[in-house]
This record gives structure tokens, C-alpha cells and sequence, in this order.
């Protein structure tokens, strides 16, 4: 279980990736909120859920699910990320937004196409404001991981440029299950977005559900 219980809101936690971290966060021990467009979807979403695992799981509208959260997890698709960030921008202000946007284009997602402004994270942060703290994690585990029970493999990069904002969601990750890693201000969030596509041409070419990265090295053994 969590060493501290927090309150997590999942904006598109009726997805993939956001319902994989609502699972994952409430049997944790973590308060979820699942957000979606609409209030009804999210609490169907949240109902089903939570009569699955148990847990403190509720759904709400994006918006207020941002407002009433302590901590906000952005699980939509890239070419949505702006018109959701508009809906919570009020209700981030003081927080921190843990974004996992990766900037897919289709049709050819297996190529790295990087937006102008050299990360989705980035670009969430200037839209934002200083006064949200954006980490950016989870863009390379595959969601069909985060929606079982399995332990697993994959580790997480996070990137963000408040150092204990970074150390809260490297928290999360490992209260998910995963091995989360400091990786930097948010500038570097553009190594793991565009991994993403690099692990989705892995994955058509060998067959592989949902591969990932894993860090190599023993922490502390350099002096
Ligand atoms: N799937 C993965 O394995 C994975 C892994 C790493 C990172 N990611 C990234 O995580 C994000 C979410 O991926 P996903 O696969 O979970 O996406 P998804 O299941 O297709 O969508 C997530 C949620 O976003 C909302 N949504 C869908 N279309 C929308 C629209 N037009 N406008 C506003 N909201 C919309 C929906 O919620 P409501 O209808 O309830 O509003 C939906 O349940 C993406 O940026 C993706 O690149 C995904």
C-alpha cells in the first residue's frame, strides 16, 4: 500500500492508459477520480471498477475532477491534449499535472514526429503556467500491462522541472507497480515521447504486446 493516501484524478481515465492507472493507483490505496467528457461515462467507468478491485473510486467530469483532485494525470490522445488542457486549466493551478500525452500522428505512429514546441509535455506546460508543476511519465508502458494483474518488467522515465514534483510521481510509479526513474528537467520528456514510437515498430516487428525500457546500472555503486 501508498505510504500517503492521495487524491488522483485521471482526465480520460475512461481510456486505456487512465484506466490502467486508476486500477493501479486505487489498489494502491490512492483516492481516484476517473474523468471523462461525460459525468455519467466516468462513474459507470468509476461503478465498474471499483465493484472489480474495491477502493475509493469515484467519476466525475474532466473539469471537476481536475478541481477536485490533489494530484491530475493527463491519459488522452495527443491530438486532444489542448482542448482537455483548456477544460482543467483552472482546476491544475497549484498542482502537479503528471501528462503522459504522447504526440502519435496518424496513421504513421511507428515514426517519431515530435511537435514544434520538442514535446506534448512541454507544450502542456506553456499552456498551463508556471503555476502547474507538469511531469511527464508513463509514455512507454503499454497500457494492456497497467490493465492486469501481472507484475510489471517496463521502467518509467520521468521528466519534469520541479525536483520534488518529479519525486512525488516517481512515488506513483512505483505505487503502480513500475520502476520510475528521475530523468531529467521536462525538456527531456522528448527521449521518452518519442521512444514510444520506437517500441511500436518493435512491437509490430517481433510481435510483442506492449514492450518497454528497463534502466540498467546498480544506483550507488559510482562514488
Ligand atoms: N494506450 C497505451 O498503451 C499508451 C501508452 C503510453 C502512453 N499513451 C498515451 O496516453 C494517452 C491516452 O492513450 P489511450 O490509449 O488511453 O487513449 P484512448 O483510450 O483512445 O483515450 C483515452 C480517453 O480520452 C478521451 N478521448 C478520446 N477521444 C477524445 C476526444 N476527441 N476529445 C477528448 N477526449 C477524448 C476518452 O475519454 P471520454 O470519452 O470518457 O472523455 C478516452 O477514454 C495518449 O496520449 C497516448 O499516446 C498510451
Amino acid at each position: 500500500m501508498a505510504e500517503t493516501k492521495r487524491t488522483i484524478a485521471v482526465i480520460g481515465g475512461t481510456g486505456a492508459l487512465g484506466g490502467g492507472l486508476a486500477r493501479r493507483w486505487a489498489k494502491a490505496g490512492h483516492k481516484v477520480i476517473i474523468g471523462s467528457r461525460e459525468a455519467g461515462k466516468a462513474q459507470e467507468a468509476a461503478e465498474a471498477l471499483k465493484g472489480e478491485i474495491g477502493g475509493d473510486i469515484v467519476g466525475m467530469d474532466n473539469g471537476a475532477a481536475a478541481a477536485a483532485a490533489e494530484i491530475v494525470a493527463l491519459t488522452v490522445p495527443f491530438s486532444n491534449q489542448r482542448p482537455m488542457l483548456e477544460v482543467i486549466k483552472d482546476g491544475v493551478q497549484g498542482k502537479i499535472l503528471i501528462d503522459a500525452t504522447v504526440p502519435l500522428v496518424p496513421p504513421k505512429v511507428g515514426r517519431v514526429q515530435l511537435p514544434e514546441e520538442d514535446s506534448a509535455a512541454v507544450r502542456a506546460q506553456a499552456f498551463v503556467g508556471e503555476g502547474v508543476k507538469v511531469v511527464a511519465a508513463f509514455q512507454n508502458i503499454g497500457a494492456e500491462h497497467l490493465n492486469s494483474d501481472h507484475h510489471i518488467e517496463c521502467d518509467v522515465l520521468v521528466s519534469g522541472d520541479d525536483i520534488d514534483a518529479r519525486d512525488v510521481v516517481v512515488g506513483l510509479v512505483e505505487d503502480a507497480g513500475l520502476k520510475g526513474w528521475h530523468a531529467g528537467p521536462l525538456a527531456n520528456s522528448s527521449a521518452a515521447e518519442a521512444l514510444t514510437s520506437v517500441l511500436i515498430t518493435i512491437n509490430r516487428r517481433y510481435k510483442i504486446i506492449g514492450s518497454g525500457i528497463k534502466i540498467t546500472g546498480t544506483p550507488g555503486e559510482a562514488a
